[in-house]
């Protein structure tokens, strides 16, 4: 049996429908391909692929990976491999590095498979979100365009390459021609999500306002309508509401993403509110029932751009049960001994340490604690700009502690981003405030 674009796929014909939709599902990011594929899983013995797909999935969803579901997957795969074509045993063996917490390996496993089998646009999909995990910009990119290589326009695969390879332009700062990939994309799939956050994500760097915000609402009745996507795509639009002074829709938007509950929406709810409060708004009492919805979640410790987003919440919040819960269950994270799991143990924890001691107002350690993991930050994965939010509390904690340091912080931030708006506001309410002091002597 071969699937839409062509792949062989081990299975019955039930099976191969199945994953069709799911795959169609994953590209537009729509729907809930996780649950039609677990069922057919179960059912059909010979279906190799679906438990590959959810058991990544729910990786990169920060799920735990001794828990029983991924455990499952791995075991489906494990009893299928006999009979798997070559094609599904590679996506086999990328899917068990990945669950051994070696995510670049996986990438590149998976990366492979595109290189051995160029229309595999599964293959290409999951290679691009580790890549997006592990901050890998350069291979994320490269692979993006091999991914795209093999695919014309009007072929079914085409719009859907375009949207990766247009979110692996914007990753890399080539903003213009992300816009012009995203925009191919959007003609051949107009409901393309992955293609519109991409877009999304290129205006946010560019400070396109006016072009963010009509991408946002003019195509807001089907987005908002993405079960995979729609939540993050609520918080692109906060951002450039924030920017543009209206705060109280941006909360609203925090407010309605805290009810969705799965460990990346409160990450965006969390860097939300933190982002308000960098801007010195005052977000009420929103901290209180959110850092209690990252107590209850069972997707701590996986994953380093989780953990991150959650301390922000467990630091304000203060001394509570729940956060030192928290901070000592750091201590031993989920796959230890690997390559996320040495990130935990490392880098997130001193990046952990600099978010505490914002939020104690110990300015002195926090840029310390920056200074020690300056350079490894990408590695926590997430996007630019979702990275964005460590360089902004950076500058405010040098803007209140040391202006000389946040100067010189902001002059570099300058000259790697000249048009960057929030640096060059923050540039000049710092020379603002040395010349009303050199005034008023
Ligand atoms: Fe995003």
């Amino acid at each position: 049996m071969v699937d839409q674009f062509g792949k062989e796929v081990s299975g019955t014909a039930e099976s191969v429908a199945v994953w069709d939709a799911a795959v169609l599902d994953l590209m537009g990011m729509r729907g809930d391909p996780m649950t039609p594929l677990d069922q057919q899983s179960a059912a059909d013995e010979s279906f190799v692929l679906g438990a590959v797909f959810t058991g990544a999935y729910r990786i990169l969803g920060a799920g735990i990976p001794t828990g029983p579901e991924i455990r499952q997957d791995l075991d489906r795969v494990g009893q299928r491999r006999e009979s798997a074509t070559k094609q599904e045993r590679s996506h086999i063996a990328a899917f068990e590095s990945l669950a051994a917490g070696e995510f670049s390996q996986a990438a590149k496993q998976w990366d492979q498979i595109v290189n051995d089998y160029p229309r595999d646009l599964v293959a290409a999909r999951i290679a691009h979100d580790v890549y997006l995990h592990v901050g890998d910009i350069n291979d994320r990119l490269e692979s993006a365009e091999r991914a795209k290589q093999p695919w014309s326009p009007g072929e079914a695969g085409y719009g859907w390459a375009m949207g990766i390879y247009s979110f692996g332009l914007e990753e890399a700062g080539r903003f213009d021609e992300a816009e012009v990939a995203g925009r191919i994309a959007l003609e051949e799939n107009p409901t393309d999500c992955w293609a519109l956050h991409s877009l999304a994500h290129a205006y946010e760097h560019l400070d396109a306002q006016e072009e963010a915000i009509e991408l946002l609402r003019s195509n807001q009745h089907w987005w908002s309508e993405s079960d995979l996507l729609g939540g993050h795509v609520w918080w692109h639009l906060a951002l450039r509401l924030i920017e543009s002074g209206d705060l109280d829709e941006a909360l609203a938007i925090a407010d309605d993403l805290a009810e969705g509950q799965t460990a990346f929406r409160l990450a965006d709810v969390t860097s939300l509110l933190w982002r308000l409060e960098l801007d010195g708004q005052d977000v009420g009492g929103r901290w209180e029932p959110l850092t209690q919805l990252w107590s209850e979640s069972n997707n701590l410790h996986t994953s380093a751009f989780i953990d991150m987003h959650a301390a922000m919440a467990f630091a304000t919040a203060g001394p509570t049960p729940e956060a030192d819960h928290f901070w000592n269950e750091l201590e031993s994270p989920h796959f230890r001994g690997s390559e996320n799991g040495l990130l935990l143990e490392g880098t997130v924890r001193d990046l952990i340490g600099a978010i505490r001691s914002y939020r104690s107002e110990n300015y002195a350690e926090c840029e310390r604690a920056f200074q020690s993991v300056e350079h490894d930050l990408q590695a926590i994965g997430g996007s630019r700009a979702q990275r964005e939010i460590l360089t902004r509390t950076r500058v405010i904690n040098l803007m209140n502690s040391d202006e000389k340091a946040a100067n010189q912080y902001l002059d570099e931030l300058l000259a790697k981003d000249p048009t960057r708006v929030w640096i060059q506001r923050a540039k000049q309410s710092l020379i603002e405030a040395e010349h009303s002091l050199t005034e008023g002597n």
